[in-house]
């Protein structure tokens, strides 16, 4: 009996302890000291209807000079002596509004810096963003405005609040609820006198989280809150990186949002637990008008978000200045284009980074390395990448090989490069202690520091590590040696990085990374820079690259990333599992980084744990293929699955898939080249074309998307044993939507739902389209350089199609250009081109479907006709004219 209850007992504990295995490794906002305090006091002014926000603008503080608008805010309360002043700052970057507020703060003699962290905006920005001195202000009595163009910012002095106007609507409330919250300076000693009566002093000078406790704040209570009314709106999306849907969700009473980047262990979906990445970028969008918050802070932070006909969301941060930036326009491609004016744009990929990626942890050694690479040609498969993870370094010393197993590299990128393929390694911040280049971190004073300003020790894969400060601008030096030497010679420039465990990710350290009292370069506290930590390690990778390729465009993955990652690394969300749940939220995971400006994402195929059933993985690779990053990835203990080893007919399902990415492959070129330029995405969520369609439904799609500007609508099937599919978004009274699974057009106009077999990827292409695309099979995506282009033309409703196509040489960082302009309607094929590249471009056939005039000749090609299809074979010269027969239709 006794052992029985042992035995429930034990059971109980295990069952709750697999439910709760994140919960307990990741502090909730209850646990966390400073959302726990800014949570209580937003509920205590909530339940309290006399309260008065003591957060005031002091009148004479305002001054006003070149565009910018000075003041000072005063905290002061009647119930206690506090009174303490906040200098801040508006002005106008862009067509952005931009308000920093700091703290004078005095030195209080502590080993780390004891400013406000006031960097994170150095980082996320992109060089060169001047501050537009076109804006006016006008003063009144108790407020002053800030105007810009159509924009207003109406700044309410008693108590401090700010009403952004946009074409004379208010479309955002900041501090509505009076929320503001900003823990001044005070020492443990004298705090009781620094409290509000609606403050808690939860944790304000101890931590007793888990492994956590040895944080000593030595800096006490510094966190900020502050909430933000949007008026009208009540679709929200962004603030990557969660497991969840695209559409945020409501909060109360529930665990907010938390950015936090941490190696989350076998993640799990529905979840608003912290992950690898943070991007404080929320987007809110209504039919008129779009709306992006941009709060600039790198520390620890929790969204609380209520959902309602006005929308209200409250962000919370540890510390740090209080920095954001607000953009109203329009539409989401603007603000995405403001949003990219700002933080700078992705920057246009190498083309071979857009091919199939093949990975797995590991491939063991270089005849491994080879012969998978020969089984894809074999079975005529193509792929562009192979990755070697952690294993291949000797003892998992990065910038070192195994002597055994990987003895000739050069020789593996020699045979790789023959068929245009590249190779891509691993390379993590940790550094194993007692090797060459670990020694010479802590020599160099670029090691990451404890709280007692030594050297920090932790762990991470090859046992004891230190880490390298990439905040250092010294480290950029010694990191460009490093590549330098270690990437063989100047011959092998198919190389592709992957930069990994970069949250930072520490075995035996609070919430899996780093203690938040480290100290790096400027004696900032690790609890300041926590968030970006992950964007300064690839940015100083990818200028080790750029030092070392010189004109060729790098590639970098990155597992950890922050705004402004986009213009260096493309990421993916990190260790999912081989379970269908975990295919579905891939898709509102890419969309929402293609929302926030980071379109190059992907998620590992066939899920990184685990064991994928093989129709998962054939499903995986149909959606994987619209992934802008797409690659597979599996764990060590996984079985191998590379596609030729599943067996038929899955392994042809598989193959097609791959094939049909490269016969895209312009596609994605062309629309990663509109990202690099306006920051729009790659993978466009529905609602951007059709935010006033006048359907509210269209808002919340998730599971369907465009491929940039191309009307290619694609639906990837996530749901085990599905036979069919139905798409949400065609308007048929307006547009036609033609049928085009698998990338085959046909002349069927889309009604409703359609069957799918195993063997089928459901896409719609839309009525005015123009597509081009790369037919021919070949190994590799160099290997396609000169294969002629296929035109695939669906005409909308009046006859008429457009469409563009980006070339260039695919790799160099800058390049001579060509943007091709295709158009069609009964007249004819127009082609109009802009940029300097004159290499001569070869197409081998238009298909033209839903022409409603009958072509009786064309002046330039072979005409041919497929029941209801028009296709022009081996057209040499454009304009092609067209000739109509007696039957044309021509009344349009
Ligand atoms: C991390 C990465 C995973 C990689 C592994 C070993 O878990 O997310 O992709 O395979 O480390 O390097």
């Amino acid at each position: 009996m006794q052992l029985h209850s042992n035995l429930v007992v034990l059971i109980f504990i295990l069952v709750n302890s697999c439910l709760a295995v994140k919960d307990y490794l990741f502090k909730s906002c209850e646990q966390n000291g400073f959302c726990h305090r800014n949570r209580h006091y937003a509920k205590e002014i909530e339940s309290d209807p006399n309260f008065k926000s003591p957060y005031n603008v002091i009148p004479e503080s305002i001054s006003i000079s070149g565009g910018t608008l000075k003041g000072t805010v005063v905290k002061e309360s009647v119930e206690t002596d506090i009174r303490v002043e906040f200098p801040f700052e508006i002005g106008v970057l862009g067509n952005s509004f931009h308000f920093k507020l700091d703290e004078n703060r005095e030195h209080n003699q502590q080993l780390v810096n004891y400013r406000r962290y006031n960097e994170t905006s150095n980082w996320a920005f992109t060089d060169g963003i001047l501050s537009n001195t076109e804006a006016k202000f006008s003063k009144h009595k108790g407020s002053v405005d800030v105007l810009y163009k159509t924009h207003k910012v109406s700044i309410q002095f008693n108590p401090v609040k700010l009403s952004v106007f946009y074409k004379t609507k208010e479309v955002l409330v900041i501090n509505d609820k009076q929320f503001l919250n900003i823990e001044h300076q005070r020492s443990k000693e004298n705090n009781e006198d620094n409290l509000l009566p609606q403050e808690s002093d939860f944790n304000m000078f101890l931590d007793n989280f888990a492994d956590s406790k040895n944080d000593r704040l030595p800096l006490g209570p510094e966190s900020i809150g502050l909430d933000f009314s949007l008026k009208q709106f009540s679709n929200l999306y962004g603030i990557p990186e969660h497991a969840d849907s695209m559409s945020l969700k409501d909060t109360k009473g529930k665990e907010p949002y938390r950015l936090f980047n941490v190696d989350i262990f076998e993640y799990e979906t529905d979840s608003r637990l912290p992950m690898y990445g943070s991007i404080p970028f929320l987007m809110a969008v209504r039919p008129d008008v779009a709306l992006g918050i941009f709060w600039v802070n790198s520390a620890d932070t929790y969204i609380d978000i209520t959902k309602d006909k006005d929308s209200s969301v409250h962000w919370i941060s540890e510390n740090g200045v209080l920095e954001f930036i607000i953009i109203v326009e329009e539409s989401p491609k603007q603000v995405n284009e403001e949003y990219g004016k700002l933080t700078g744009n992705t920057q246009l990929p190498i083309l071979s980074s857009l091919g199939y990626h093949q990975c797995r942890w590991n491939y063991n050694d270089i005849k491994d390395v080879l012969e998978v690479s020969s089984k894809f040609d074999e079975f005529e498969i193509p792929y562009d990448a192979i990755w070697l993870d952690i294993e291949y370094a000797d003892k998992k010393k990065y910038f070192t090989w195994d002597p055994e197993n990987f003895a000739d590299p050069g020789h593996m990128l020699k045979e790789l490069n023959r068929t245009g393929r590249n190779l891509a390694m691993i390379i993590d911040p940790h550094l194993k202690t007692g090797y060459e280049v670990s020694e010479q971190v802590i020599s160099k004073g670029l090691a990451m520091r404890n709280n007692d300003n030594q050297v920090y020790y932790g762990h991470c894969w090859p046992g004891e590590s230190v880490w390298i400060d990439t905040l250092d601008p010294k480290s950029q030096a010694f990191w460009n040696d490093l590549h330098k030497t270690f990437m063989i010679s100047d011959e092998y420039k198919n190389l592709f990085l992957w930069n990994d465990m970069n949250e930072p990710s520490v075995f035996n350290g609070p919430e899996t990374s780093a203690p938040k009292d480290n100290i790096h370069y400027g004696n900032w506290e690790h609890r300041s820079i926590h968030n970006v930590f992950g964007l300064t390690y690839h940015e100083t990778t990818f200028n080790s690259l750029v030092d070392r390729l010189h004109t060729q465009r790098p590639f970098i993955l990155t597992r950890s990333y922050f705004a402004g990652s986009q213009r260096t690394a493309a990421m993916w969300t990190g260790d999912n599992m081989s379970k269908w749940e975990y295919l579905k939220i891939s898709i509102p995971m890419v969309l929402t980084s293609n929302i926030v400006g980071m379109p190059f994402a992907g998620a590992d195929v066939g899920g990184f744990f685990g064991n994928p059933s093989k129709e998962l993985l054939t499903r995986w690779y149909q959606a994987g293929i619209w992934y802008p990053f797409f690659r597979a990835h599996a764990h060590i203990d996984s079985r191998r699955r590379e596609p030729y080893l599943i067996g038929d007919p899955y392994t042809s399902y598989i193959r097609d898939a791959i094939r049909l990415r490269y016969k895209l492959l312009p596609v994605f070129y062309t629309s990663f080249y509109e990202a690099s330029l306006t920051g729009t995405p790659v993978l466009k969520p529905v609602f951007y074309d059709y935010q006033s369609s006048g359907d509210s439904q269209i808002y919340d799609v998730e599971d369907e998307f465009f491929l940039g500007n191309s009307g290619i609508l694609a639906k990837p099937i996530t749901d085990e044993g599905a036979t069919g599919v139905s798409f949400k978004t065609p308007n048929l009274e307006k547009e036609n939507f033609y049928h085009f699974t698998n990338g085959v057009i046909s002349d069927k106009i889309y009604q409703d739902g359609f069957k799918a077999e195993l063997s089928d990827i459901p896409m719609l292409l839309k009525g005015g389209s123009v597509v081009p695309m790369k037919a021919r099979y070949r190994r590799s995506t160099r290997l396609m350089k000169h294969d002629p282009y296929t035109l695939v033309v669906a005409l909308n409703k009046n006859g008429g199609a457009s469409g563009e196509l980006y070339v260039d040489d695919g790799e160099s960082l800058s390049s001579e250009f060509k943007v091709l302009f295709f158009s069609i309607d009964k007249h004819g094929v127009r082609v109009d081109s802009t940029g300097d590249c004159d290499s001569p471009l070869e197409f081998e056939k238009i298909i033209i479907v839903g022409a409603n005039f009958d072509i009786e000749s064309v002046s330039s090609g072979k005409l041919a006709k497929d029941s209801n299809k028009v296709i022009i074979n081996n057209p040499k010269e454009f304009p092609i004219k067209f000739e109509l027969g007696p039957s044309r239709h021509d009344e349009l």
